[in-house]
């Protein structure tokens, strides 16, 4: 089975639980406050129901991607996640906002592999598009830095991954999709594993017109 044979299509309420359920099996070592939530489902649909994706084998929900727009300043990665994502990672969408901020991605670990992420990050590139925002930001988790934490910081790690000295599970697949790392976060999202770093990665929209925003 390859992404091609699934449906892309917009989240909707009535899948709040299982696209919450699929986070929480989808990050194992990130902690349950941190991650998505039925509610937080609930409010993209209400308030940004463009800015969500699920790719769908036949009545299962085996992709999930959210976000929001949002005003942010790119020269600063370093944030808090509920800073800039509000009540229930969705309550800050504002529609006029310049940057697409990418609150969660996650494919079901039995369909990893297929090209499920890079569809659901052309639709959210293609949304950005379409509104003439900036680009799309998000603050990325670190897997593969568990077996390295103890001998290099997050940032050279990253560099590392960047450089493609070393492969991480979900950085590795951000920058094969576009994205550029700017930055490193700390305590990002909850992950005794990797001691909480995340990444900052950018994709800038190649047509963004500055005239018409
Ligand atoms: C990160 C994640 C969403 C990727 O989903 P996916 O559907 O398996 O990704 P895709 O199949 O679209 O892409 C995998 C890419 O990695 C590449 N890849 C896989 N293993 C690789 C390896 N060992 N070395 C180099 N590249 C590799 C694939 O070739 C593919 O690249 P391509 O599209 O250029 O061919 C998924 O692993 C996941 O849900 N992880 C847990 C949740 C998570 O980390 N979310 C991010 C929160 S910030």
């Amino acid at each position: 089975m390859s992404a091609n044979e699934l449906v892309f299509t917009n989240v909707t309420a009535d899948r709040a639980e299982e696209i919450a359920n699929l986070e929480q099996m989808a990050l194992p070592n990130v902690a349950g406050h941190d991650k998505l939530t039925p509610e937080g489902v609930i409010l993209q649909t209400q308030l940004f129901p463009e800015g969500g994706f699920m790719a769908l084998d036949g009545d299962k929900v085996v992709g999930i991607a959210m976000g929001i727009f949002v005003d942010y300043d790119i020269s600063e990665p370093q944030h808090d996640l509920d800073e800039v994502s509000g009540e229930e990672g969705f309550g800050n969408h504002d529609p006029d906002g310049e940057w697409y901020y990418g609150i969660d991605i996650a494919v079901h670990p039995d369909y990893r592999g297929r090209g499920i992420a890079r569809r659901l990050y052309d639709l959210r590139k293609q949304l950005v598009i379409d509104h003439n925002r900036k680009g799309f930001i998000a603050g990325g988790v670190l897997p593969g830095y568990a077996d390295h934490k103890d001998h290099m910081t997050a940032q050279e790690y990253v560099d590392a991954v960047a450089a493609g000295e070393l492969f991480d599970p979900t950085l590795s697949v951000q920058l094969r999709n576009g994205f550029e790392v700017i930055g490193v976060i700390a305590d990002y999202v909850e992950d005794p594993t990797t001691d909480s770093w995340a990444s900052f990665i950018v994709w800038h929209n190649p047509q963004y017109d500055p005239e018409k925003a």
